[in-house]
């Protein structure tokens, strides 16, 4: 007989009490900010379904990333607005060593040496046909093609001193492949961040009007690569076999909806787990909080905690400078 000897109340009775009890905590230092970067150094673009969000250009960037470093925030992740001109059924301008993201991370790198930054490797911002490969005459996406494609591309942005490389593209063996080639070209330290269970979810539509890529896409679907929504253990296979070919960090995405996939690898693996709170879970808190239905702060800081209690050390969400900006208030 627990109670009254037992009162869970006590803990919550008092301010001191729940500080000093709280098991999980959110930081700056837990956050990434995604940017989406425009060739024109002057852009600056807001992003229709995703409002306080806005395409930059370099200008925009640079006082974008001395905001995150002031606030503790301790890395940015690129994706880069490619222009249509530039985009080709073999996605060429992906290893462009000359191209808007090796161009980029070597400016950032100059200014801001202490700020990591991480840069997406997939092909779908530079192909024609808006898919994250190369395709054959029906469309399928082609594993191997790719894969060579992918470790030009991670070369390409290592060289250019990109802290952190991350396929977002699902094909199989990648990793492999582009720890091989980082070695081989002496990036010994370049981290490997795998997004290693990708789902084919819906919740990316902003991202791909963000990025451009959804008029590319049109109707067609990523399930043949991205995983299936229903899964769960196949996310644990993915993992290891990721990690077994050299990934440092690994990446469940997106993150509300898939936090007992987060929570399962955590404690599966023990590896640094990131999540990513994607462009639909930023757009509907953002509805609800237009609308006046949620508080906006407060729906903001409770659900990047719940994604950090559920076992990610990193998140990567386009509320990076809002939260870290609470956070500090
Ligand atoms: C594509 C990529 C996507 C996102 C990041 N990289 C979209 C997709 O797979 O179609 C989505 C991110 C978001 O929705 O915020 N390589």
């Amino acid at each position: 007989m627990s109670f009254p000897a037992t009162r869970m109340r006590r803990t919550r009775a008092s301010h001191f009490a729940r500080e000093l009890a709280r098991e999980t905590r959110l930081s700056p230092a837990n956050l990434i900010q995604p940017v989406f970067v425009l060739e024109d150094d002057k852009g600056r673009e807001p992003v229709a379904s995703m409002p306080g969000v806005e395409r930059l250009g370099a200008e925009g960037l640079f006082e974008l990333a001395g905001r995150c470093l002031e606030l503790g925030i301790p890395a940015l992740a690129l994706f880069p607005v490619v222009p249509t001109e530039r985009k080709d059924a073999e996605a060429a301008e992906a290893w462009n060593p000359e191209g808007l993201v090796p161009r980029t991370v070597a400016a950032l790198k100059k200014r801001f040496p202490e700020l990591g930054v991480i840069t997406d490797v997939a092909l779908d911002p530079y192909t024609s046909h808006g898919l994250d490969g190369i395709v054959d005459e029906d469309g399928y996406v082609l594993n191997d093609r790719t894969v060579d494609a992918l470790v030009r591309q991670a070369s390409c942005h290592a060289a250019a001193g990109a802290d952190v490389v991350a396929p977002s593209d699902m094909m199989d063996g990648r990793i492999g492949a582009i720890r091989e080639a980082l070695e081989a070209d002496g990036h010994v330290n370049t981290l490997i961040l795998s997004y290693a269970a990708k789902y084919a979810s819906s919740y990316y539509g902003p991202f791909r009007d963000a990025v451009g890529s959804a008029a590319n896409l049109g109707k067609a679907g990523k399930e043949g690569f991205q995983m299936d929504p229903a899964n769960s253990d196949e996310a644990l296979r993915e993992v290891e076999l990721d990690l077994d070919e050299g990934a440092d960090w690994v990446m469940i995405k997106p993150a509300l909806p898939y936090l007992d996939i987060i929570r399962r690898v955590h404690e599966t693996f023990g590896v640094p787990t990131f999540a990513y709170h994607v462009s639909g879970e930023y757009a509907m808190l953002k509805a609800a909080a237009a609308n006046g239905w949620l508080d906006n702060d407060k729906v903001l800081l409770e659900t990047l905690l719940s994604i950090r209690r559920a076992g990610a050390c990193g998140i990567l969400t386009y509320a990076a400078l809002e939260a870290a900006e609470l956070l500090r208030a």
